[in-house]
Formats: C-alpha cells, structure tokens, sequence
C-alpha cells in the first residue's frame, strides 16, 4: 500500500510502557516539587493547542527549523542514499517540516519512504490523509506509526535495506535532560545501522528575554497548552482540577540552562484522583513544572554525537545563528 497508519500495541496496556499515565501522574505529583512529563499533554486536543505555538513569529522550533529546512533541503537530498531512502520521522506531530524535504526529494528525482512515529493518534492519521491526498501516485511511500519513539524505530528498523534518515525536530529532544538524552540518542544510535544519518533541532542559548518572551506569549497559547495537562489528567483518571485555580509561567534557570514552564496553584487547594484514589495537596503558589527546554552551547551538542556513537558531517544554522540541526552520521560503536 502506498501510504498506510498503523497503530502499534496499544500504549495504555503495556506493563512496562514508559508512558503509564497513572504510575506517572502519582510520581509526579507526590514529588517535591512537584512535576509532570510534558509528553502527557500531547493526546489529539493537546496536539491542536501545540500547533498554535508552531504559528507564533518568535518561537525558534517552528520559526528557524522552517528557515534551515528550506535553505538546505538540497544539502539534505546530496547525502548519499545509495539504496534509497527511509526518513523515519520522531515525534513527528503535523510533519510540516519534513514534507518540505520530501517535496523537494520528488522534484529531484528521488523516491522515498517516509515513517512518522508519534504518540498522538490524530495527528499521524491527518498526516497520511494529506500525504495521500498530495503525492498518491508519486514516488512517495508513507507508513505512519502510533505509538511510542522506540516501540516505532523496533518495528521497522532493519527490515529495509534503504540507508535510514531520521528527523528528530521542534526541539523535542530538548525536553529531556542530559543523561536521558545522552542515553535516548545511544539508544538510538544502537538501532541504526553504520552510516544512517540523524538530522535533530537543538535550540541554542540566547538571551534570556529572548527565551522568555518566546515561552511567556502574548496570544497565551503556552498557557492554555500547558494548563491542557489538567483537563488530561481530569478526564483520563477522574480527577476534579479545576482550571481556574492555577496559572502558568515560564522561566529561565540558569542552573539548569533550560527554560521551564510552571502551572502556579493560585490558592490553597485539594485534587482528588479517582484512578489512584488519592488526594494531593497545593499550597497557595505551589508550583507543578509541566514542561522543560534545555538550551544548549554548540560544544554539548558535539559532546553528545560523539559519546552516542554519531560523528557530525555538517552542521546548519538559522540566520541569527540562534538555532542549529547537525546532520550526524552513525558511526562504528
Ligand atoms: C514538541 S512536539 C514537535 C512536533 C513536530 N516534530 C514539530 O517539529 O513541530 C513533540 C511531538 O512528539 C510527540 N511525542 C512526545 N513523546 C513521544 C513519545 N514518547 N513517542 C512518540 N511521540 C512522542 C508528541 O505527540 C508531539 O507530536
């Protein structure tokens, strides 16, 4: 089939599933101080709120990912695909970005197969529906996964013969900190074959207000996404936040070097959960951190290719050199 959706074993069911919502919510929450993962907030609607962000003008993911992808997509199609291509997509949401460089291999003559992963199932099947309805009949092939990074790369990689391209955009990457990331990208590495090729947005650091005014918006589309992450819980464990009750803002931490979004309990409150059958308490201004965007200096990122089994072949940049995506080259491990 030239363009299809498959939804791998079903998240909510597996035992050991990184991504158990409830085990995740407990842990977080009984925390000090308290937080959550920022992937609970991506499910269909979560998505729909993400994508707001993408729009906003001084958002560096959307903002300098369009620019270097556009800029150099033909850098990117001069890699040499001896057998082919593969470009496995992570986290893949609308796979805008990815779709300027798939237009651009078809224009050049190159075919390709095309495999976005992601959690949210909304999202990969209105991907596929509008690949189809763009390319059918091109040398376009598209496998869309539901499911998890890894669960995603283990039920394709290796059955194909084409060199692999995997695209890690929106600084996805960056939600992580340094030791999961460093054993995310070995991981990754391990399920690569020698001389695939990795493409990744880190967002490079810059001046604090910078990064301030683009977490902080004015439209306040970070904070009805993050305060998403109530209403999720709400509906998927039963609980009783009530929305009105916390507000959102997001800070630097120099300590840290990243920029982390806060929910702030504006008075002194309960939530029950029904699913875990537990009360949690907040203090008036009790903070709970729903999201966090490591910032990086150009030196962290080679460290990382290099102690993950990559070796940086070129590394492309935005105008205001505010943002880079290195293209890496699996190397012997
Ligand atoms: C920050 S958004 C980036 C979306 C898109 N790549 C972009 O550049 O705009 C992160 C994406 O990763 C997905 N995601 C988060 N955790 C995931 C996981 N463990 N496995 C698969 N997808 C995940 C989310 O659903 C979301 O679409």
């Amino acid at each position: 089939m030239q363009f299809e959706t498959i939804k791998l074993s079903t998240l909510d069911t597996i035992k050991s599933n990184p991504l158990d919502l409830s085990q995740t919510v407990l842990e977080g929450l009984s925390k000090t101080p308290k937080s959550l993962p920022s992937w609970i907030l991506f499910d269909d609607h979560g998505g729909e709120l993400f994508n707001k962000i993408t729009t906003l003008e001084n958002y560096p993911p959307s903002v300098c990912e369009f620019e270097i992808i556009k800029n150099n997509r033909q850098v990117i199609a001069d890699l040499p695909f001896e057998n082919g291509l593969q470009v496995i997509e992570l986290g893949a949401g609308d796979g805008e970005k990815a779709g300027i460089l798939l237009e651009h291999l078809l224009q050049t003559g190159q075919s390709a197969h095309y495999v976005p992963i992601d959690i949210t199932e909304g999202a990969i099947r209105a991907l596929i529906k509008g690949l189809e309805s763009k390319f059918e009949g091109s040398a376009l092939t598209a496998s869309g996964l539901i499911g998890d990074f890894f669960q995603g790369l283990d039920s394709i990689v290796g059955k194909s013969k084409q060199r692999n391209l995997v695209l890690f955009l929106g600084a996805t990457l960056g939600n992580m900190d340094y030791t999961s990331m460093q054993n995310f990208l070995s991981r990754l590495r391990g399920k690569l074959h020698l001389g695939d090729y990795v493409v990744i947005g880190f967002d490079l650091m810059k001046h604090p207000k910078l990064l301030y005014n683009a977490y902080n918006d004015s439209h306040g589309y970070f904070e009805e996404f993050n305060l998403y992450m109530l209403d999720r819980i709400n509906t998927a464990l039963g609980a009783n936040f009530k929305k009105e009750n916390f507000v959102q803002q997001a800070q630097y931490n120099k300590d840290t070097h990243s920029i982390e979004s806060y929910l702030f309990s504006i008075c002194d409150q309960s939530v029950f959960i029904s699913a875990l059958e537990k009360e949690f308490h907040f203090k008036a201004w009790e903070t709970l951190q729903t999201e966090r965007s490591y910032k990086y200096a150009e030196s962290e990122i080679d460290s990382l290719a290099e102690h993950s089994g990559f070796e940086t072949i070129e590394s492309l940049y935005d105008s205001k050199q505010e943002y880079v995506m290195p293209i890496w080259r699996a190397k012997n491990i």
